[in-house]
């Protein structure tokens, strides 16, 4: 018996960052995200004999190898574990995934991965699974996969997403790769250690204030204060890494370029792209589909020094 499943990664405009102790992943505050459905990760569930589940890469056209490493691919062996308890799954299972992006270009999975894998369990097991139960349950293998569930806009508080009702979609996507390697700190490390922050306090009041903010700001199609916003928000996260007990930092100084030169364009133009950064040193863009002729000017400017990929060109 084979089943297959897909999810789309997502991009976090108000972060996920800090989790509730001993929760399943449960965050110190809401969230909410762009739903990237251009990058996905595709996941294959075959039944085999023998006492145990297994991985390995999926080959599949269009599909880049995944390399997962040891402590990746147990964490992903753990979800479905937990997946195969919740829905009554039986049985060894060999778990195949690939995602459409290359592994090594810097852009985290871990969304669509434990997205796609709780999709593909439900198809396997409990069919009937509605997507809010699927996005608690995917909440508990990675926190962000939750809000994959839902496109083009989710919020996520507490145990679940939800749709969320905000006026922009067809957004393009651009990340500018400024370093593509393996980060030092995962991004579950990163909420152990930002709760060392003398900045933490106050932190989930802040990004709650924040959503609250932005959603109004996007709903009256407020695009300039909402890059505002969003721009505080990921500032407001690397400066929590940046001052935890033990500091770790995922912006270097080619990031921090690319950040100013989007700052430049607002300054220039009194409009540009939204501008946010994850756990990592890449730089993400999003443009409204009124922008295209800027987006690509912009794209070609940041490819003489980096690899951009975008949803409506690909990767270069
Ligand atoms: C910075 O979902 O990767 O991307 O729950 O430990 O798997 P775990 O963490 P993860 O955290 C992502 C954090 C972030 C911000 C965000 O996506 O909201």
């Amino acid at each position: 018996m084979k089943v297959r499943a897909s999810a789309p990664s997502n991009i976090a405009l108000i972060k996920y960052m800090g989790k509730v102790a001993s929760s399943g992943n449960k965050p110190t505050n809401p969230s909410i995200s762009y739903t990237l459905d251009h990058l996905i990760t595709q996941v294959e569930l075959e039944k085999i004999d023998g006492s145990e589940d297994r991985w390995e890469p999926l080959k599949e056209q269009g599909f880049g190898d995944i390399e997962l490493s040891e402590k990746g691919r147990a964490k992903f062996l753990t979800h479905f574990a937990l997946l195969k308890k919740e829905m009554n799954g039986h049985g060894s299972w060999l778990i195949r995934s690939a995602n459409n992006f290359p592994s090594d270009c810097g852009l985290a999975s871990s969304a669509s991965s434990f997205a796609a894998l709780t999709r593909a369990a439900a198809a396997a097991f409990k069919p009937g699974f509605d997507e809010k139960t699927l996005s608690k349950l995917s909440r508990k293998g990675s926190g962000s996969s939750c809000r994959s569930f839902f496109t083009p806009w989710a919020v996520w508080e507490d145990e679940g997403a939800r749709a969320a009702d905000v006026p922009y979609s067809g957004l393009l996507h651009a990340a500018v790769i400024v370093h593509a390697g393996v980060k030092e700190v995962s991004s579950s490390d990163a909420h152990v250690r930002v709760a060392t922050s003398p900045k933490f306090e106050g932190r989930p009041e802040r990004a709650e204030q924040r959503l609250r903010e932005l959603v109004s700001a996007m709903r009256e199609s407020d695009w300039a204060s909402s890059y505002k916003l969003i721009k505080a928000e990921f500032e407001d996260m690397h400066q929590l890494f940046e001052s935890s007990a033990e500091p770790f930092r995922y912006r270097n100084k080619k990031s921090q370029a690319v950040v100013d030169a989007c700052q430049h364009i607002w300054n220039f133009k009194n409009d540009g792209p939204w501008v946010t950064m994850d756990a990592g040193p890449n730089v993400h863009l999003l443009y409204r589909p009124d922008q295209l002729e800027l987006a690509e000017k912009m794209v070609k400017h940041f490819r003489d020094s980096h690899v951009v990929m975008t949803s409506w060109s690909g990767l270069k």
